[in-house]
């Protein structure tokens, strides 16, 4: 199979010839451009974009990492020149560097990868190469912070693209999440109830800033995955009379709905209203505050979808992410992380068809490592995570022919004093048992 990259660009050949615009099959066809092109259109600008995919439509916030502009004779490189430079450069480094790949990555550079996984794994991974110097994160902006938490302090994460963010991640800024915390707190006070649980504990989906994970560490929170969502919920419930629940409102709600919270029982926090939209009343019933933040992959995804390939393929298993609507949850035969997605796969001994609600070049992916099955995504417009678009084997190339040189560029550091509470949050998770 095509990888998700050669398709856009065969479509977009395609459609230029015909003289028409690719946007019916692609969701953009800037895609087919470098993403160095968005790097140099973002500084002319001087305002940071997520470049075209699911959430170009999505506003960056200012503090939003930019890419400083790549060196000409990356962006001129053929692919075949650039293969050779990145094997060449990986041999030379040898041991000394590592580098991780997310599933959502374009298969154009997971190729390289010693380790592909979920964020997770990927995090973990770092911890079994202790002699790696360098640590190459081919994912987005909050994994690459995990990572560097979780590794050694002699131990260098680098993310290629620094404009790889995450969207969702920045739909919660701390000031936010802070002035929301005070109003809560003003709201409920700090007194326990009779069993001991405190007014509201915060839980973070790992897809957030350092930052908040240490927030989180701080007043006595957590992190979760969308593995671990309903185990970190139960973990939370146990603690606390309430939980606020952030970035991922879809997280948040398909997971405490498993629990039997009522919907009626998970107002959404609007950051930019007084008591985020909802009044004293709503809130002080409340089991589930979700923050309003959202996936834009995820969030194209949609119930039509699956009837339509219920209807195409009679007894096809819909697979979905979380993160996708409550609606397309429920309409779905299951739910699960990528990992979930992934062993669902594998656990199928007789060819199936599957409908997979979740990033296109991960599905792509599965589709081409199991031809026994007929694996598709549910949204047939080729339209991967923006954010992860950025990194390019153009970047990858530049990072390791300067590590080759004894230079390390994109280091993505998290200060000593967030990261000891984010490892508190983080640690937290780690030993949070399924009931
Ligand atoms: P995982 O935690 O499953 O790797 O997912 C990360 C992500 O960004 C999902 O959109
Ligand atoms: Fe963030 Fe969504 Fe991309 Fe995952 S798929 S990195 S949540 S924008």
């Amino acid at each position: 199979m095509t990888s998700v990259n050669t398709a856009v660009q065969l479509i977009t050949r395609e459609e230029a010839e015909k003289g028409r615009s690719a946007a019916g099959a692609t969701c953009s066809s800037a895609l087919a451009k470098g993403p160095w092109e968005y790097d140099i259109a973002e500084s002319l600008a001087g305002v940071p974009a997520y470049g075209p995919g699911a959430s170009s439509a999505d506003v960056a916030p200012a503090a939003t990492p930019r890419q400083g502009q790549l060196p000409e004779q990356y962006k001129l490189a053929s692919d075949a020149e650039l293969d050779t430079r990145i094997r060449a450069a990986k041999q030379k480094l040898g041991d000394k560097a590592v580098i991780l790949g997310h599933f959502y990555q374009r298969d154009e550079v997971i190729q390289y990868a010693d380790f592909v996984g979920d964020s997770f794994q990927l995090a973990n991974a770092a911890l079994t190469k202790p002699d790696a110097e360098a640590i190459i994160f081919c994912g987005v902006h909050f994994m690459a912070e995990t990572a560097d938490i979780l590794s050694t302090p002699e131990q260098a994460v680098i993310l290629p693209n620094l404009a790889a963010g995450c969207s969702m991640a920045d739909m919660a800024d701390t000031d936010s999440v802070e002035d929301c915390w005070e109003q809560l707190e003003e709201l409920f006070g700090t007194d326990v109830d009779a069993d001991g649980r405190v007014p509201v504990i915060p839980v973070t989906y790992m897809n957030s800033s350092a930052a908040l994970k240490a927030f989180c560490g701080r007043n006595g929170g957590i992190v979760c995955t969308s593995s671990n969502a309903r185990t970190v919920l139960e973990w939370a419930f146990e603690r606390g009379q309430r939980v606020l629940f952030f970035p991922d409102q879809h997280l948040g709600r398909n997971t405490a709905k498993t629990l039997g919270v009522p919907l009626e029982q998970m107002p959404m926090w609007n950051p930019r209203k007084e008591l985020g939209g909802n009044d004293e009343q709503a809130l002080l019933d409340s089991r589930v505050i979700l923050w309003h933040g959202f996936c834009s992959v995820h969030k194209r995804f949609n119930v039509g979808q699956i009837e339509k390939a219920r209807a195409d393929f009679p007894g096809i298993n819909v697979i979905v992410h979380p993160e996708c609507p409550m609606e397309v949850v429920d309409a779905a035969d299951s739910a699960g992380s990528t990992d979930f997605i992934k062993k669902a796969i594998a656990a199928a001994t007789t060819p199936t068809d599957f409908a997979i609600g979740t990033e296109i070049n991960m599905v792509n992916r599965l589709a081409a490592e199991n031809p026994q099955h007929n694996i598709f995504c549910l949204d047939p417009v080729i339209c991967p995570c923006s954010t992860m678009y950025r990194i390019h084997p153009g970047y990858l190339a530049w990072v390791l022919e300067e590590l080759v040189e004894g230079r390390v560029v994109n280091r993505i550091t998290v200060d000593d004093s967030v990261q000891d509470h984010a490892k508190i949050a983080l640690e937290r998770m780690l030993a949070a048992k399924p009931k």
